[in-house]
């Protein structure tokens, strides 16, 4: 087939690897008919972070539900899906086998075919979702394409050369970049996701209070973030000794706004300056900055003022877990004929691999 021709179809995506259970009809790759998102953030909150079994009870209680109110906000019914998508891993094993229980029920009912895509594969794709308000970054990104994707379990650099092609240049050496603002979000007495906290208490602070660390492993595509981390605990408790208090004693006074800004700032000035040297080692011709921390006004201004190719950048609500780039990712492999068995397991660990 030729690959500048896609067929026309409408996939029924599937999302429930981690905290987010999501259900959306997109047409043709690009479309978005609708695209339902129920969050257990809320729920997890209490703990910090995501607790799994609740994830994954939650997921099962609002799955059906979530799909039945994608295909009616489609105004369509499962006779009017070509395909149907679901997140395979990596992510939680006890939520993944939610939604490919869901799908694969589905895909028996109906007949339809079935497509496990990879998480980490369907935030790329989120950067050919067409946006309604966007209207001028809305051309499909093009090949050789540079892939910065940064997640609350991902930070990876990938260059795809064609569809379904992936090499993966690098990654995280410990912490994900979305991980490293829970955990110092968490330090500074945040809530969870602490993304969205940090970004919000370091519009008031100054980026250049603190000096802290970049990581910047020369000569590999690699990221770190746990001595960032590190720096800024250290950092807390000699302010809290500097007031006379214990290390850990929670009553300090602390420099928050400062704090989260020096912090986001270098956690963005890592990611935004490898991107830019990936992008000119490998003569990418367009770029693409994908997954929950692509949500950050900081990295999103830092990613359109610096880097030297066009760069594709998701609406807001595609960057963080949903389900619409989940029937993208589907959308391509079900082109390219790369349909899934109802026998398919969940792999809580799968690499992104072409
Ligand atoms: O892609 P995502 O929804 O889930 C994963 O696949 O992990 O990403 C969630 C992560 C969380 O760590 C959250 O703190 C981070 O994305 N995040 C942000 C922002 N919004 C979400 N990080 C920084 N700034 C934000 N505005
Ligand atoms: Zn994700």
């Amino acid at each position: 087939m030729d690959k500048n021709e896609f067929p026309a179809a409408r996939i029924l995506g599937i999302e429930t690897s981690c905290d987010e259970t999501a259900a959306a009809v997109v047409e043709d790759g690009r479309n978005v008919l609708s695209n339902v998102v129920a969050s257990q953030a809320e729920m997890h909150s209490k703990y910090g972070g995501v607790f799994p079994e609740v994830a994954s009870r939650e997921h099962i209680r609002t799955i059906y539900p979530v799909v039945q109110e994608a295909l009616q906000q489609a105004q369509l019914t499962i006779d009017d899906i070509d395909a149907i998508a679901v997140t395979r891993g990596p992510g939680l094993a006890g939520s993944l086998v939610v939604g490919l229980n869901m799908a694969k029920g589905l895909a028996l009912s109906s007949g339809k075919p079935l497509i496990g895509v990879n998480h980490v594969e369907a935030h790329l794709y989120s950067a050919w979702i067409k946006s309604s308000t966007q209207e001028d970054n809305n051309s499909k990104p093009q090949f050789p394409l540079l892939a910065l994707i940064v997640s609350g379990g991902h930070s990876e650099l990938v260059l795809m050369e064609d569809h379904l092609k992936y090499k993966r240049l690098g990654g995280t050496l410990d912490d994900a970049a979305g991980e490293a603002f829970d955990k110092v979000a968490r330090l500074l007495g945040l809530g969870y996701p602490g993304g969205p906290m940090i970004q919000a208490v370091a519009e008031a602070g100054n980026p250049e209070a603190f000096k802290f660390p970049r990581a910047w492993l020369e000569g590999t595509w690699n990221f770190s973030f746990s001595g960032l981390k590190t720096s800024v605990l250290n950092t807390v408790r000699n302010i809290r000794e500097s007031q006379g208090l214990d290390p850990n004693d929670e009553r300090a006074i602390l420099p928050v706004a400062d704090l989260a800004a020096s912090f986001q700032a270098a956690v963005v000035d890592v990611l935004v300056t490898k991107a830019r040297y990936a992008a000119q080692e490998f003569n990418a011709v367009e770029m693409l900055v994908a997954g929950g921390v692509s949500a950050n006004k900081a990295l999103r201004d830092m990613v359109l003022k610096d880097l030297p190719a066009k760069v594709h950048i998701p609406p807001l609500k595609y960057c963080t877990d949903n389900a619409a780039m989940v029937a993208v990712a589907g959308y391509f492999r079900y082109s390219l004929g790369h349909t899934s068995d109802l026998a398919m397991d969940a792999l809580p660990n799968w690499p992104l691999a072409e």
